[in-house]
């Protein structure tokens, strides 16, 4: 970042002296009033809750502008990365910031390939779940107790230790999503297949059994590659905050991936696909197209608590461009399948018409953000609904890594410990119980 010619000026109606704060611009975006020193100079602190107007740290991973519904990994669109690359060029893409080349990726590929497996052990850890818990439950649980069988690679501060955990994280969920997945199907864990591609090999390990032969699809499983590619980074996103503010306190990077799975199963951040899908079967089982017009009613009064689940974005001020994707992938999806009469599809398609159409949304520029159409392509794979949100874990692995890296490698990084507005009690004391 570098500083900019402007500064701010922060003066007070009440005669406190004003003071210079320094304004730094990025490569694109809107530059940076560095508070930093506003406490010791003042006194007093900003107040973000929500951090709408505030930048937790600089990036070059991914930018988006929101206004245009654009968005890019390492300065690349993701509508070219999504029909040019795969997910393992866009994993060393986000992790080392340039796309390979063919010698590159294919070696990048193997590391990825030949960490798949996990410690047997791990297995023991799902027979503590009931078989109905949810997959997410399991994953936040799996995710942390990986730290457990690498103490060869812990330290965050070895960019050694930084590289293999990367590695081994992005290896191995897939293997911990579909173990989840078959937990829940009491059906026998499978194997990855090194022969296979990172797609290919969680089909494999989600849907083939030991009892016969399992052939990948290969438009599904160009389908599964996209939905990795859509979902890996997405600057400094709920759960992608958490996983810096956890590694801030230099834990190991399996504990700080965790938190970051805790953080996204919430409906707000990726637990929205599930919940968009359980929204549109609702409204099919209620009635379907002939019931949206009521619906929407129930979205617009404030006082029925219903959203429209997988619109609208706290950045996107315009279409998701991954939305846009994520639609096409599901057309293409359901055509190989033979279900172009999806009815959910037809219903996800027709409920966003209306709301594009409708001022409530136009007003607050609501469109279909990465989750509106994310669980229908999903489902018509055969992925039960709650496992959307591992799907989603499973491809943001990558992003929350490199993000913690660039944290970790910057020289500046500190420990995160954000301040507050205090409006408790003031300090009394206390009283013998005998008198309260
Ligand atoms: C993800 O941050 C990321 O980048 C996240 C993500 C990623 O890749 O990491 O993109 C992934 O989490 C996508 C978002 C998935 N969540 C959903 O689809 C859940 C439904 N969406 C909303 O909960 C909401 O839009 C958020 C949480 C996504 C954004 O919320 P904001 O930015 O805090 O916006 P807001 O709640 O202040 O909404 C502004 C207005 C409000 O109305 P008013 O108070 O102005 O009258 O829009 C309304 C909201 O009530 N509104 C909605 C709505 N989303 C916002 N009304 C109905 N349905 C919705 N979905």
């Amino acid at each position: 970042m570098k500083l900019a010619d402007n500064k701010a000026t922060l003066s007070f109606s009440d005669g406190k002296p004003s003071i210079d704060l320094p304004v730094y611009q990025g490569t694109v975006g809107p530059d940076v009033i560095d508070i930093r020193k506003l406490y010791g100079q003042t006194g007093m602190f900003t107040y973000d809750p929500g951090f709408l107007s505030t930048a937790s740290c600089q990036s070059a991973i991914t930018y988006i502008d929101g206004d245009k519904g654009e968005l890019l990994y390492r300065g690349y669109p993701i509508e070219q990365l999504a029909t040019n690359c795969d997910f393992m060029e866009t994993c060393h893409l986000l992790l080392y910031g340039n796309l390979p080349n063919a010698e590159g990726k294919e070696s990048f590929a193997k590391r990825v390939t030949n960490h798949t497996m996990v410690n047997e052990q791990m297995q023991f850890f799902l027979r503590g779940f009931r078989r109905d818990a949810h997959p997410m439950a399991i994953m936040t649980g799996l995710v942390g107790a990986l730290s457990a069988f690498y103490h060869d690679s812990t330290d965050i501060n070895n960019p050694e230790h930084r590289e293999i955990s990367a590695l081994r994280l992005i290896a191995k969920m897939p293997t911990l999503v579909a173990m989840a997945y078959k937990y829940s199907m009491g059906q026998p864990y499978m194997y990855p297949k090194n022969n296979l591609s990172y797609a290919g090999n969680f089909m494999h390990m989600m849907f083939a059994t030991p009892c016969g032969e399992y052939v990948v699809n290969p438009v599904i499983e160009r389908a599964m590659d996209r939905i990795f590619i859509l979902h890996a980074d997405h600057e400094q996103n709920a759960s992608t905050s958490t996983v810096r503010l956890c590694g801030s306190s230099g834990t190991n990077p399996f504990a700080a991936i965790a938190a970051g799975v805790a953080c996204l199963w919430g409906p707000a951040h990726g637990g929205a696909n599930e919940a968009c899908l359980n929204m549109l079967e609702d409204i099919q089982r209620t009635g379907g197209i002939a019931k949206v017009g009521e619906f929407m009613e129930q979205v617009k009064d404030k006082n029925s608590g219903v959203k429209l689940m997988g619109f609208g974005h706290r950045v996107y001020k315009n279409y998701d461009p991954r939305a846009k994707l994520m639609q096409e992938t599901c057309k293409e999806v359901l055509a190989e399948l033979g279900l172009e009469n999806d009815p959910l599809f037809k219903l996800a398609m027709a409920l966003e018409k209306i709301a594009l159409e409708d001022e409530y949304f136009v007003s607050r520029k609501l469109y279909p953000n990465v989750d509106f159409y994310s669980g229908i392509v999903q489902r018509a794979i055969g992925i039960p609904v709650n496992m959307f949100t591992g799907v989603f874990a499973l491809a943001r692995t990558v992003g929350w890594i490199a993000q913690l890296n660039e944290m970790i490698s910057d020289p500046e990084y500190k420990i995160g410990r954000p301040r507050q507005l205090f409006t408790g009690s003031v300090k009394r004391d206390v009283l013998p119980i005998s008198q309260r």
